[in-house]
């Protein structure tokens, strides 16, 4: 009797794990982008400008920022030759709030954000000096936040027949798994932590 007991009890706990594992998994969601305004900070080279080169391909309104002009003028005429798109540009430093935010304004309402701007200074803790350790708080972490809270109340005013927006923050797995860069490792963590929470009370 207790034996039967114990596996009605095991195959009770295993069930109802897996109806837990189902309620709380991640569900993809296809946001479409075509006609759509994407903006993508860090756009001037490397990921964002992979993925500048992405939506304007299907038809998206691209703006990308990033501070170098010289090197958003180049991405901006690399979009063009390939897609025959003219992406906006936008030079801005995302550690200046008010030069975000007005870029932010400047570009129009943004349907999908796509923070990507990132600084990597690959070291261990002891050989890391204060700068760098404050750069890369600054621009990937701080940096993020400034680009989200300058965005969000466009973002969220002018739903009314745009469909859903969507906020897309690029950090690192070297963060969630590798914890090698001490520093670098510990602003993803945050990052990815404190957006959710922002983005879980705001969408
Ligand atoms: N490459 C990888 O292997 C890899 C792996 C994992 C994760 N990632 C993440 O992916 C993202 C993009 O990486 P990537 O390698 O493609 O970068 P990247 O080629 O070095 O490009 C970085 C972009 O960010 C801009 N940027 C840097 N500092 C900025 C600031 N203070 N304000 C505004 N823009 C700034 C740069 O332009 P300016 O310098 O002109 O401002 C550039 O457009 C980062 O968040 C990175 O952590 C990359």
């Amino acid at each position: 009797m207790a034996a039967i007991y114990s596996l009605f009890l095991f195959f009770f706990i295993i069930t109802l794990l897996i109806i837990l594992a189902l309620i709380v998994r991640p569900i993809s969601v296809k946001i479409p982008i075509k006609s759509r305004h994407v903006f993508i900070t860090g756009g001037s080279s490397g990921i964002g400008l992979a993925l500048a080169h992405r939506a304007a391909a299907e038809g998206a309104r691209v703006s990308i920022l990033a501070r170098s002009t010289d090197k958003l003028d180049e991405a901006k005429r690399s979009v063009q030759l390939a897609t025959g798109i003219e992406v906006a540009t936008f030079s801005a430093d995302v550690r200046d709030f008010d030069a975000v935010s007005k870029a932010v304004d400047e570009s129009g309402p943004i349907d999908v954000l796509i923070v990507n701007q990132g600084v990597f200074i690959g070291k261990e803790l002891e050989k890391q000096s204060h700068e760098e350790v404050k750069l890369m708080i600054d621009v990937n972490l701080v940096g993020s936040f400034n680009v989200i809270i300058a965005a969000l109340p466009a973002m969220k005013a002018s739903r009314e027949g745009r469909g859903p927006a969507s906020i897309s923050l690029v950090s690192s797995q070297a963060g969630r798994y590798l914890r090698l860069h001490c520093i670098f490792s510990e602003q993803v963590w945050a990052l990815g932590i404190s957006t959710s929470v922002a983005a879980r009370s705001y969408f």
